[in-house]
C-alpha cells in the first residue's frame, strides 16, 4: 500500500502513475533512496559499469547490421566496418576498446568490494549476483573474439574449447556441441554469434537488474563499513544518507566525464593499446592450418589463464590438463563463497588490523603476476612463479576463515566518517 500514498492524482503524471508505479519507482530508487554520504572515487565504478554495458549494446547493435556471421565473409566484413561503413571504425573501436574497459571498470568495482567488505550481510546476493556478471561478461567477452575470425579469434576459442574435451567420460562429446564440428568452424562462428548477440547479453541485463534491486534492498554500503540504516531521524531518513539523486546523479557525472576522456583517448589515439586491446595477430585472417607460435588471450583473462597453466603434476588418477581446467574453474567459482570465509570482526579495511592490509596487498601482487605471466610464453621461471602466485590466489581465500579473525581491530565508528569539501 506503501505505493499507492506515493501516487499523483493530476495532470499526465497522475494518469501513468495510477497505472504504472513511475513516481514510486523513482522515488525508492533515485529521489528518495538513501545513499552513505561518505562514498569516495571507489564508488564510481558501478555507474560506469552501466554505461560501459549501454555503450557495447549500442555500438554492438550498429556492428550487427554490418558484420556477416560466415567464416567465409566474416573477416572481410570486420574490414569493410574498418574502411567502408561511414563511421564504421569508430563504432568498432568504442565497442573493442569497451570491451577491455569494461574488465577495467568491473575488476576495480570488484576490488571496493573487496576493499570495504561490501559482500558481508546482508549484501550477499548483491555480490552473488555480481560473480554471475562476471561469469557472464567473460563467456561474452570469450564469445565475442571469435567473430572477426581472426588467428587470433581462432585459436583462441580452439585452445579453450579443447580444454573442455579434458574432462572424464563427457568431455570429448561437450566439446564437439560446443563447436558444433570437430573442430572451430562455421558452425562454431554460428553459434557464438548467437550467444553475443541474444543469450548472453539478456541474461547480463537480467542480471544486472536483480544486482540493483538486490542493492536497493538492503542499502549501500560505504568505506567505513558502517550500516547507515542503523541511526535514523524522526522520518526514517538515515541520518548519514543522502537521496542519489540529485547528489551522486550530479557526483557520477564527474565519474563519467573524466571516464569519457580516458574512454576517447585510448579509441582516437590508441585503440590497439599495444595489442593488450586488440592483438596484432588479429589483423591476420584465421587459417585452420597454420598455428600461431604464440597464443595468448587478452588482458583481462590471463590471471585465469596462468591459474590453468600452472598445474603441471598428476594428482591421484586425473592429469595435469584436467587439474588446470578445475583449478581455473574453481578460481572464478571460489569468489561465490567469499561472504561465508570472511569472519572478519569488521566489514571495511580502514579499521582491519595490518596483517589483513599485508595480506591483501600479497593477493593483489601475486594476481597482478598472473596477470602479466599469461600474456608471456610458457618459461621455467614462469611455471614456477605461476605455481606460487596460484598456491597464493587460493590460499587467501581457503584459509581466509582463520586470518580474518587475527590482528587487533580499530575500533568501528557509530557514523560515517565524512569530511565535507
Ligand atoms: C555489468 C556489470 C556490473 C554493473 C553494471 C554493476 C552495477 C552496480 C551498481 C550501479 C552499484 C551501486 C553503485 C556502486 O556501489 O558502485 C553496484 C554495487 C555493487 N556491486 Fe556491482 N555491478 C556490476 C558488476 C559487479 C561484479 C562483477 C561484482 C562482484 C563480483 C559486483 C559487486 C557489487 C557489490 C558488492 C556492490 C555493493 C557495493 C557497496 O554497497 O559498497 N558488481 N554495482
Amino acid at each position: 500500500m506503501a505505493a499507492e500514498k506515493q501516487v499523483e492524482t493530476t495532470g499526465l503524471l497522475g494518469w501513468i502513475d495510477q497505472r504504472f508505479p513511475l513516481t514510486s519507482t523513482y522515488k525508492a530508487h533515485l529521489s528518495e533512496y538513501y545513499a552513505p554520504k561518505n562514498f569516495n572515487f571507489w564508488y564510481f565504478f558501478g555507474s560506469l559499469a552501466l554505461l560501459v554495458l549501454v555503450i557495447q549494446i549500442v555500438t554492438g547493435i550498429f556492428l550487427v547490421m554490418h558484420y556477416k556471421p560466415d567464416a567465409e565473409r566474416a573477416f572481410q566484413s570486420v574490414e569493410y566496418i574498418m574502411r567502408d561503413v561511414p563511421w564504421g571504425w569508430l563504432v568498432r573501436y568504442m565497442h573493442s576498446t569497451g570491451a577491455s574497459m569494461f574488465f577495467v571498470v568491473v575488476y576495480l568495482h570488484m576490488t571496493r568490494a573487496l576493499l570495504y567488505g561490501s559482500y558481508r550481510k546482508p549484501r550477499e546476493l548483491v555480490w552473488i549476483f555480481g560473480v554471475a556478471i562476471f561469469l557472464c561478461l567473460m563467456a561474452e567477452a570469450f564469445m565475442g573474439y571469435l567473430l572477426p575470425w581472426g588467428q587470433m579469434s581462432y585459436w583462441g576459442a580452439q585452445v579453450i574449447v579443447n580444454l573442455f574435451s579434458a574432462i572424464p567420460v563427457v568431455g570429448p562429446d561437450l566439446a564437439i556441441l560446443i563447436r558444433g564440428d570437430y573442430v572451430v568452424s562455421d558452425a562454431t562462428l554460428n553459434r557464438f554469434f548467437s550467444f553475443h548477440v541474444i543469450a548472453v547479453p539478456l541474461v547480463l541485463l537480467g542480471l544486472v537488474v536483480a544486482h540493483i534491486v538486490a542493492l536497493h534492498e538492503v542499502g549501500s554500503n560505504n568505506p567505513d563499513g558502517v550500516e547507515i540504516k542503523l541511526k535514523k531521524d524522526a522520518r526514517g531518513v538515515p541520518l548519514d544518507g543522502i537521496p542519489f539523486h540529485p547528489y551522486y546523479t550530479v557526483h557520477d557525472i564527474m565519474g563519467v566525464g573524466v571516464f569519457l576522456m580516458v574512454f576517447t583517448a585510448i579509441v582516437f589515439f590508441a585503440p590497439e593499446m599495444g595489442g593488450y586491446f586488440l592483438e596484432y595477430n588479429n589483423f591476420v585472417p584465421a587459417d585452420p592450418l597454420k598455428t600461431p607460435a604464440h597464443i595468448a588471450p587478452v588482458w583481462y583473462f590471463t590471471p585465469f589463464y596462468s591459474v590453468l597453466r600452472a598445474n603441471t603434476f598428476n594428482f591421484f588418477w586425473l592429469d595435469a590438463k584436467l587439474w588446470g581446467v578445475i583449478f581455473m574453474g574453481a578460481a572464478v567459482v571460489i569468489l561465490f563463497f567469499l561472504p561465508w570465509l570472511d569472519k572478519s570482526e569488521v566489514k571495511s579495511i580502514r579499521y582491519r588490523p595490518t596483517l589483513h592490509k599485508v595480506i591483501y596487498t600479497v593477493f593483489a601482487i601475486a594476481f597482478i603476476i598472473l596477470g602479466y605471466l599469461g600474456t608471456q610464453s610458457p618459461s621455467p621461471v614462469g611455471e614456477v612463479l605461476s605455481q606460487v602466485c596460484t598456491l597464493i590466489y587460493f590460499g587467501f581465500f581457503l584459509t581466509m576463515p582463520v586470518w580474518s579473525r587475527l590482528g587487533e581491530f580499530k575500533p568501528v565508528p557509530d557514523r560515517v566518517v565524512f569530511v565535507p569539501h
